[in-house]
């Protein structure tokens, strides 16, 4: 039956039943890098999609394509701030399900989302700010070690407070590390000589934003993602650092004078560079030197695999994702 709901929170009444079908979903943090593309699976999936969005941001010039882009896909905006209270509460009590893609920085500040989910009682999954390596299976050193921290502390808190939960671990994406193949500052694939950190053995595992997105709205309805973490692995795109070169090598057809980093001399570095450097060589580290993407097996007990869940999602291989580069 067609309800219109109209709250003072919404910037226009909303008919709930002309929006689509399946749960309604509320993203905090849907105007981001991944949120967005998050926000256009859910709604190209159906679900009635609605948007946290702070007032500010409706009209901020650097966002009004992203903003307008979302009207387009006729997305319901709902007012508010992660740090108003009262505007989490209302957000939440429209929707089934919450997924958050709040920044790093907010990381630890989602104990705000939960405390909002708890008091509104009805929700049926919640996906906090992930979407990179499993926390809690993690080698990582400073900072990236405080910034999983943060958000293994989320995992913890949801737990103990009982909130159905999703977490998705969707390793790299593509579009920040492939199209420099991952060497830092350049803005296009590398054709003569490419810095590989460590001895380049190591696998990473790297999914293009819009296969990410479609995952997690995959997971939202599907009892066996509950309390799970979801692993998204293409077979495809396992690649190790030296496979990712071999790769490109093949696409150009030109061998790349190989520099390899030592992990000594990439400690050294990351204790001498400023953030935001520090930051992404320490997950580099984790990644590309202990492995941490692939150096353990996803145990049924607490994890599934996107790609085995959903044959169905025909996902980007990073070897056709280079292609764009060539
Ligand atoms: N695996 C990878 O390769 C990879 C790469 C990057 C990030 N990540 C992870 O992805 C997740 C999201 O990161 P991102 O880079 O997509 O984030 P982002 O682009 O920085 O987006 C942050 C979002 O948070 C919103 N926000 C900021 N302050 C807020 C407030 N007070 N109340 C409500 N919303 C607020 C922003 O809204 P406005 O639009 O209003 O500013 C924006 O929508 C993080 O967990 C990060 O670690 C993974």
């Amino acid at each position: 039956m067609a309800k219109t709901i109209s709250l003072p929170l919404l910037l226009s009444p909303v008919s709930l039943s002309s929006s689509g079908s399946g749960s309604k979903i509320l993203l905090i943090g849907g105007t981001g890098y991944i949120g967005k593309f998050i926000v256009e699976a859910s709604v190209k999936a159906g679900h009635p999609t609605f948007v946290l969005t702070r007032e500010s941001t409706l009209s901020s010039p650097a966002k009004s394509s992203t903003i307008n882009k979302f009207k387009d896909l006729s997305v319901n905006f709902v007012v508010g701030d992660l740090y108003d209270h009262q505007s989490l509460v209302k957000a939440i009590k429209q929707a089934d399900v919450v997924i958050s893609t709040v920044a790093r920085s907010l990381l630890a500040d989602q104990d705000k989302i939960i405390s909002a989910i708890k008091e509104a009682g009805n929700v049926k999954r919640f996906f906090p700010s992930e979407f990179g390596n499993d926390v809690d299976r993690s080698h990582a050193i400073e900072p990236a070690k405080s910034a999983y921290a943060a958000k293994a502390q989320i995992r913890r808190t949801i737990e103990a407070e009982g909130i159905p939960y999703t977490y998705v671990s969707s390793n790299f994406f593509a579009g920040y590390f492939l199209p420099s193949l991952s060497q830092h500052g350049a803005t296009a694939p590398p054709r003569d000589k490419v810095v590989i950190l460590g001895d380049g053995n190591p696998k990473a595992v790297f999914s293009k934003e819009e296969d990410i997105a479609a995952y997690t709205i995959k997971a939202v309805d599907d009892p066996r993602t509950l309390n799970k973490i979801l692993y998204i692995r293409p077979p495809a795109n396992v690649l190790s650092f030296n496979d990712l070169v071999s790769l490109w090598e093949k696409k150009i057809g030109k061998t790349l004078e190989r520099i390899y980093v030592p992990e000594e001399q990439l400690l050294k570095q990351i204790q001498e560079s400023p953030p935001p450097l520090n930051m992404m060589l320490s997950i580099a580290h984790s990644v590309y030197i202990k492995g941490d993407h692939t150096n353990f097996e996803i145990d049924a007990a607490f994890g599934v695999e996107a790609t085995t869940l959903y044959p169905d999602v025909k996902y980007t291989t990073v070897d056709e994702f280079l292609n764009q580069f060539v």
